[in-house]
C-alpha cells in the first residue's frame, strides 16, 4: 500500500531524497538534499516534518558530512540541525546516537550509516508494532478524528495515529477519518487528506472549529506526539489540548500514538518542554494574501501541552500504557526494553 516514501538516502550519490510536504496535495515533488544546509533548511521549512522523520533525516544529514571522517565538523554539523526544531525529541534522541556512533567509530562514514539506517529501520518496526496494539481499539466502521499529520509522511514506516487506521484497514473494519484541518500550516488538510485518500481510507477533512460538533459522533480521537514527559503530559502539534478537552467532554476515548523514541524521561511534566514558535507570517497571511490587519499581534506557537489525565491512553510499540502516569511510564522506562533510554 501506501505508493509514497518521504525520505530516501541514497548512497552512490550520497543525498537524501525527500517529499516535498509544503507542495503537497498539488504538486508531488521530490528535493534532492546534498548537504547539511540543505537537510536544515528542509527540517526548519517543514519541507519534511513529523517527529520521527526529522529525527531521521537529521540521522542521514550527519551521514552527508561523514566522507570527510572529521569527527570535529561532524559534531558541528550534529549541533546545528538539531536547532532547527525544538520540541520533537525525536530529533535530539537521534543526533546524540549518531553522535556516540561518532565518538567511537574508527570509519566515521561506515559507522555513522549504519546507525542512521538502523534508527530509520527501528522507526518502520515501531509503527507497525504501534498498528497492531492499536487496531485493537478500532470497531468495525469506527469513527475516528485526527489532528495534524501523523502517518506514514511523518515516520520511516506506516505512520502512528494513521499506522494504526491503516491496520484497521487491513482488518476489513474500514474506519472512516475526520480529519482536523490544522491550521495555520494544515497539515491536516493537505497531508493527512493527501495520503489516507491515497490508501482508500474513506476521510472527511473538518475545520478545526467543527471539531465540537463532530466529536460527539466518534468512537475514538488519535493523535501523535512530539514529546511525551515523565508523567505521561504530551506535547503535539496545536489544538491537540483542545481536542482532548473536546474529547473527555463527549466520553469519546483519545489516545496518544507514539514510538518509544518520542518520550524524554528526563523532563518531569509538560510544563517543561519547549515549545517551538514559528514565524507570525504563518497567520498573518493566506496564500500569500495577507489576512490580518498590520497593527494586530500574533502568537504562533506550534505545539501544545496535553495533560495526561485527559489521554485514555498511549500506544507504543510495546503495547499500551491505559491512562498514563508517572508510575506507568517509570516502569516503561525501567523495563531495559530499549537500550537507548
Ligand atoms: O509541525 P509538524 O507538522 O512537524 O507536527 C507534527 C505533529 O504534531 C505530529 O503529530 C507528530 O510529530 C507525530 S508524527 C508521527
Amino acid at each position: 500500500m501506501l505508493g509514497f516514501k518521504p525520505l530516501e538516502y541514497r548512497q552512490t550519490a550520497n543525498t537524501i531524497v525527500i517529499l516535498d510536504q509544503t507542495q503537497l496535495p498539488e504538486k508531488e515533488m521530490y528535493k534532492h538534499l546534498k548537504t547539511v544546509d540543505d537537510v536544515y533548511e528542509a527540517i526548519k521549512s517543514m519541507k519534511l516534518r513529523g517527529a520521527p522523520l526529522i529525527g531521521i533525516a537529521a540521522a542521514y544529514g550527519i551521514v552527508l558530512t561523514a566522507h570527510s571522517n572529521e569527527l570535529e565538523s561532524i559534531l558541528k554539523a550534529a549541533d546545528y540541525l538539531e536547532s532547527a526544531r525544538p520540541t520533537a525529541v525525536n530529533l535530539s534522541w537521534a543526533i546524540k546516537r549518531m553522535k556516540d556512533v561518532a565518538a567511537k567509530s574508527k570509519n566515521l562514514f561506515e559507522g555513522l550509516l549504519k546507525e542512521a539506517q538502523a534508527i530509520e529501520q527501528e522507526d518502520r518496526s515501531a509503527c507497525q508494532y504501534i498498528g497492531q496494539y492499536g487496531s485493537e481499539l478500532v470497531k468495525a466502521h469506527a469513527k475516528i478524528m485526527v489532528h495534524c499529520n501523523a502517518g506514514a509522511l511523518a515516520t520511516a514506516g506506516i505512520g502512528t495515529a494513521l499506522g494504526i487506521i491503516y491496520t484497521a484497514e487491513s482488518q476489513n473494519k474500514n474506519p472512516v477519518v475526520y480529519a482536523c484541518e490544522t491550521r495555520p500550516l494544515l497539515q491536516g488538510a493537505r497531508l493527512t487528506s493527501w495520503e489516507l485518500t491515497k490508501n482508500r481510507i474513506k476521510t472527511y477533512v473538518i475545520s478545526d472549529n467543527m471539531a465540537a460538533t463532530y466529536m460527539p459522533e466518534m468512537d475514538l480521537a488519535i493523535v501523535g506526539a512530539d514529546c511525551i514527559a515523565l508523567n505521561g503530559d504530551t506535547a503535539n502539534k496545536i489544538g491537540t489540548r483542545g481536542l482532548a478537552i473536546i474529547a473527555r467532554y463527549n466520553n469519546v476515548p483519545f489516545y496518544v500514538a507514539a514510538p518509544l523514541s518520542t518520550f524524554d524521561f528526563s523532563i518531569e511534566t509538560g510544563a517543561d518542554i519547549p515549545i517551538e514558535m514559528r514565524s507570525e507570517d504563518e497567520l498573518r497571511k493566506f496564500n500569500n494574501k495577507k489576512i490580518v490587519a498590520d497593527r494586530a499581534g500574533i502568537y504562533n506557537p506550534a505545539f501544545d501541552i496535553t495533560p495526561a489525565d485527559l489521554i485514555s491512553g498511549i500506544v507504543t510499540e510495546k503495547g499500551i500504557i491505559e491512562r498514563p502516569d508517572r508510575t506507568k511510564i517509570e516502569r516503561l522506562k525501567n523495563s531495559g526494553l530499549n537500550k537507548y533510554l
